[in-house]
This record gives structure tokens, sequence and C-alpha cells, in this order.
């Protein structure tokens, strides 16, 4: 499966939605996450994202294995999003910086 990371956090630009086959990404207020059992491991999304916030699962950063977690967590509790909207509004001044996870809203 594949997995968002923390740069998604206060970004979702939102173009890793387009491109999935099977339309497995699920939308909270300002992080998205893949359902790991919809995946099915095209790996087409992980070049569109202008974050780099996308992995496969045995390549998330070693500072980031929770989020393999909380991609599976928070897939059964959140909204399908399949189309592209706008990047949250603060998007490029958030973009790589780190300990985003204490802004995540559930
Ligand atoms: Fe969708 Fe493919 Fe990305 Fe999995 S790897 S989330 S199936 S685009
Ligand atoms: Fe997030 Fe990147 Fe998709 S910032 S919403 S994983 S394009």
């Amino acid at each position: 499966t594949f997995v968002i990371g923390e740069n998604c956090i206060k970004c979702k630009y939102t173009d890793c939605v387009e491109v999935c086959p099977v339309d497995c990404f699920y939308e909270g207020p300002n992080f998205l996450v893949i359902h790991p059992d919809e995946c099915i491991d095209c790996a087409l999304c992980e070049p569109e994202c202008p974050a780099n916030a996308i992995f496969s699962e045995d390549e998330v950063p070693d500072d980031q294995q929770e989020y393999i977690e909380l991609n599976a967590e928070l897939s059964e509790v959140w909204p399908n999003i399949t189309e592209k909207k706008d990047p949250l509004p603060d998007a490029e001044e958030w973009d790589g910086k780190k300990g985003k996870l204490e802004q995540l809203e559930r």
C-alpha cells in the first residue's frame, strides 16, 4: 500500500486524488489519507504530490512510521475524495515544515 506522510498536513494539494484508479483517498480538514485495503499499489499518485508526501509503505521514513497506522485509522472515518480542489490557503508556507503532526485536525 501507499501511505501519506507528514508533509501533506496543512498543504493538502489534492493532485493525488485525480490519478487514483480505485479512488481510495479520504479527506480530513487539513490532511488526506489512503485506505490501505483499497490501494492497489499502482504508484501513480506518488510523483503527483507537489509536497512529496506520498510513500510506498516500505519506504516511509523512520520518523514517519506512525503515519502507516494513521492512514489506516483515519481512512475508516473520513469521507472519500475523488476530485482535486484548491490547496489549503497557506500550503506553500507549510510545505516542508517539520513537526506538523501536532497541527493535524481530525
Ligand atoms: Fe491510488 Fe495507486 Fe496511489 Fe494506491 S498507489 S493510492 S491505488 S494512485
Ligand atoms: Fe496531500 Fe500531496 Fe495529495 S499534499 S493531498 S498527498 S497531492
